[in-house]
């Protein structure tokens, strides 16, 4: 049974007090995690050692980077390579959110790059996609996210296809309180998955984890999740607010 997964984007959000309060709270909360679920915090670079430290003995429960360097190591500025993640502790980062893609400019080039590297150091990407409103306007959505998929991940080797969690995030309904309806959001990912199934094969496709993202909270996470081809979310406002995360985590299939 493949995995159902609630994934917490802060993105750019908390000071570490107000961080370190978040993690305390929600581990306060009362969720018991089933063997097929996990939940996965995608923390600003600075907290990922406490939160590390926090989450250590929990069973199923993980830390991801929301971003990494697609070089091994060397003038880069700024930057944060796989190594550094992989030697305090991160085995998940965050691949390709749309914010990222806007403002910093990462094309599915890069992307690819990025993917190739985690998997070469076992960190387990969490590769998003997902149109702007244009292409959802236009009924190309489908088209749009193929090319995603097509341009970052289809040359991964069977084996590597299975090791990345999608995220399909249309842009749309990002931090905008506009969910994709359930319908919508099923439809795309089984699309997503059939296409998988195309270029690999049906066992791998039913393997692949995909989260569904963008405006996810307690009230509306349970009729998402229970769609066939949603395996969780990634959450980022909702995330921020410790009983509407649990609600999400105990919302998984
Ligand atoms: P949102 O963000 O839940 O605030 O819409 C989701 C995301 O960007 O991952």
């Amino acid at each position: 049974m493949r995995k159902q997964i609630a994934a917490a984007n802060w993105k750019m959000n908390l000071t570490y007090q107000q961080a370190e309060k978040l993690i305390d709270d929600l581990l306060a909360l009362p969720h018991q995690l089933k063997e097929n679920q996990q939940v996965i915090f995608a923390v600003p670079f600075p907290y990922l050692t406490m939160v590390t430290h926090k989450l250590a003995g929990k069973q199923n429960v993980f830390v991801a980077a929301q971003n990494c360097y697609n070089k091994k190591s060397g003038a880069y500025t700024g930057e944060t390579s796989v190594e550094m993640l992989q030697s305090i502790g991160v085995h998940h980062v965050v691949i390709g959110h749309s914010e990222r893609r806007e403002y910093f400019h990462e094309s599915n080039e890069m992307l690819a790059e990025k993917v190739d590297i985690c998997l070469a150091n076992n960190i387990t990407p969490i590769f998003c996609c997902g149109e702007p409103l244009t292409f959802r306007e236009a009924n190309e959505q489908d088209l749009f996210v193929a090319k995603q998929l097509l341009e970052s991940l289809y040359h991964l080797s069977a084996e590597d296809i299975q090791k990345v969690v999608i995220a399909y995030e249309p842009i749309w309904a990002i931090g905008t309180g506009k969910t994709a309806t359930n319908q919508q959001a099923q439809d795309i990912q089984a699309f997503i998955r059939h296409q998988i199934a195309g270029h690999y094969s049906e066992a791998i496709a039913n393997n692949i984890s995909i989260l569904y993202g963008g405006s996810v909270k307690a009230a509306n996470a349970k009729d998402i999740f229970s769609q066939a081809d949603v395996d969780g979310g990634l959450v980022g406002g909702a995330s921020l607010i410790a009983d509407e995360f649990n609600t999400i985590i105990n919302s998984l299939k």
